[in-house]
């Protein structure tokens, strides 16, 4: 990201050591409407100094100062003028290259802890003698860099907060970013409000403005195609490229047959009649479905889905290049024969921060990302597209604030994340319309169910899945030989990791009973009480 774009706002840079809750402190400045953001550690002083910031962070990290090849930090910035606030593993740098002494204690320690504070600091203005802190020990400052004096100690730790109010370089053994140190948050708006002078910027409404006029000047007069698949991130995608380009933005939603009920005709409803965006809807179901006749092994599925996305999203922008009097037009300057080069110069996506974070490479490292699924796989390269990503300065929950501002309704901010490979990885076995029938069915119980329940948006996910396995009920006076429906129901932060929802038994037995009672071809339902490791959410 070009970080000098944006001079004219008040900006915190975090420099990022490693720790799991770099991201997170991240959102703790945006949260005081402030505009933060993560870079690599090792950027130089010059660099730094160049992006304006009003202030820097300097984030923990699994490592030790002496480790052989910890991180080290332009020693530079020190003596920008810019303040400082180290936290943790930030802290023990500063002191380090700074002329204080830190000790190796060989152990790391994590837990509650009280602070008490000296009067006088900035940094803790109206906290009171004392406050609730959440430690981590690793390293210890045991003398303290020339100017610096302690604002604060804990049992275990003579020097839990330090400062050079003068240099304005602030030390923080504690964590002030998590939940765990309650007043945390007020430490943090008086380094940003009081120390740095920040304004209270970085709002939703300057946010779309100017990522409109930003958006509008990189793509000109050229058109944009943005493949909108019904999730948050593409939704909010397409209504913000619309407010920026209007008629410039095509959205293609591919039908691949593997949708929940009634998908199709939400998007079309929402983004077709509701937003009026150029939307052409491809309905592939017959292609994909003969695609996986005969298929049960779960990659290949998820193999051949993809591969067939790719295409039926390619044929789509052919189609669409054929300008109205049928012929193919090339944009001004064409000459290439790729089919970007006739119609489309761009290809928008719903990429979001998370995605575009470059973790730390320290080896241990907690905080290592796993790459999230590429949202059309393959296709930039392969067609020669230049990018248009809007949201790739948003954490998922300002995605939905920005949606929300732009008018899109609930029933799409807030749903649960669906995957690309749809109902295809949630019926085990081969995917037939008649099983996908039942799905579809037992599914739309599950999801109105929850939703009368007040129970749909207060969980990550609530779906059903559909087994390859029959047993013998009994209904009327009939034997019965039918399928069986698990439920999946969990709680997740991000998906990586997940815990099954302890849902009111009367809201299972409602939803129980309605599955049996109303889905053709099911008498029995399960309730998955699976956490993710070791299973996953969706079954295949
Ligand atoms: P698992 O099953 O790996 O799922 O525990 C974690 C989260 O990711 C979603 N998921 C996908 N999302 N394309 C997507 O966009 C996919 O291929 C895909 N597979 C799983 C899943 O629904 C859960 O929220």
């Amino acid at each position: 990201m070009n970080t000098s774009e944006r001079p004219k706002h008040s900006k915190i840079l975090i420099l990022d050591f490693g720790s799991q809750y770099t991201q997170v402190i991240a959102r703790r400045i945006r949260e005081c409407q402030v505009y933060s953001e993560i870079i690599p550690f090792d950027t130089p002083a010059t660099e730094i100094a160049a992006m304006q910031p009003k202030g820097l962070i300097l984030s923990g990290g699994p490592a030790s100062v002496y480790d052989k090849g910890a991180p080290q930090v332009d020693p530079g910035i020190f003596s920008l003028g810019i303040p400082v606030l180290g936290i943790c593993y930030g802290l023990m740098l500063m002191a380090h290259h700074l002329g204080g002494r830190v000790v190796f204690t060989g152990r790391r320690e994590y837990g509650a802890g009280v602070l008490q504070l000296a009067q006088g600091s900035e940094l803790f203005e109206g906290l009171g003698n004392q406050l609730d802190v959440w430690n981590s020990h690793g390293d210890e400052v045991t003398a303290l860099p020339k100017g610096f004096h302690v604002t604060g100690t804990t049992d275990g730790c003579d020097f839990a907060a330090v400062e050079d109010p003068q240099r304005r370089l602030y030390g923080l053994q504690f964590h002030p970013e998590v939940a765990h140190t309650p007043r945390g948050k007020e430490i943090l708006q008086n380094f940003v409000y009081h120390i740095c002078h920040c304004a209270m910027d970085w709002t939703m409404g300057s946010f779309i403005e100017e990522t409109c006029a930003r958006v509008r000047k990189q793509v000109g007069k050229d058109n944009v195609v943005l493949g909108l698949s019904g999730g948050v991130d593409s939704s909010v995608t397409a209504a913000l490229l619309h407010k920026a380009i209007g008629d410039q933005l095509t959205c293609i939603f591919v039908n691949n047959g593997l949708l929940r009920a009634r998908e199709e005709e939400i998007v079309q409803r929402v983004f077709g009649e509701n937003f009026h965006i150029k939307l052409k809807y491809v309905d592939a179901s017959e292609r994909f479905l003969s695609k996986l006749r005969g298929v049960t092994d779960p990659e290949q599925k998820r193999k051949i889905i993809g591969n067939e996305f790719i295409r039926v999203f390619e044929d789509a922008i052919v189609d669409l290049a054929k300008t109205d009097d049928g012929t193919v037009g090339r944009s001004p300057g064409g000459g290439g024969s790729s089919v970007s080069d006739r119609k489309f110069r761009f290809l928008a996506q719903g990429t979001l921060y998370p995605d575009v974070i470059e973790s730390v490479s320290i080896e241990g490292n907690p905080a290592q990302v796993i790459k999230s699924h590429h949202n059309v796989g393959g296709l930039p390269d392969k067609m020669h597209f230049e990018l248009v990503e809007p949201v790739r300065q948003l954490f998922k929950d300002e995605v939905r604030q920005a949606g929300l501002q732009l008018g899109l309704p609930k029933e799409i901010v807030y749903r649960q994340p669906f995957p690309g490979p749809g109902l295809a990885v949630r019926i085990l076995g081969e995917v037939t319309p008649k099983r996908l029938a039942i799905l579809r069915e037992a599914d739309t119980v599950v999801q109105s169910e929850m939703e009368a329940a007040d129970w749909y948006y207060k969980v990550w996910q609530s779906f059903a899945v559909l087994l390859p396995v029959q047993s013998v009920g009994v209904m009327g006076d009939q034997r019965t030989y039918e399928n069986t429906i698990a439920l999946r129901i969990v709680e997740s932060q991000d998906g990586m990791t997940a815990d099954w929802v302890r849902i009111p038994y009367e809201l299972l037995a409602r939803i129980s009973n309605r599955i049996c009672n109303e889905v053709n071809g099911v008498n029995r339902v399960v309730f998955d009480i699976s956490s993710k490791p070791p299973s996953t959410i969706e079954w295949e």
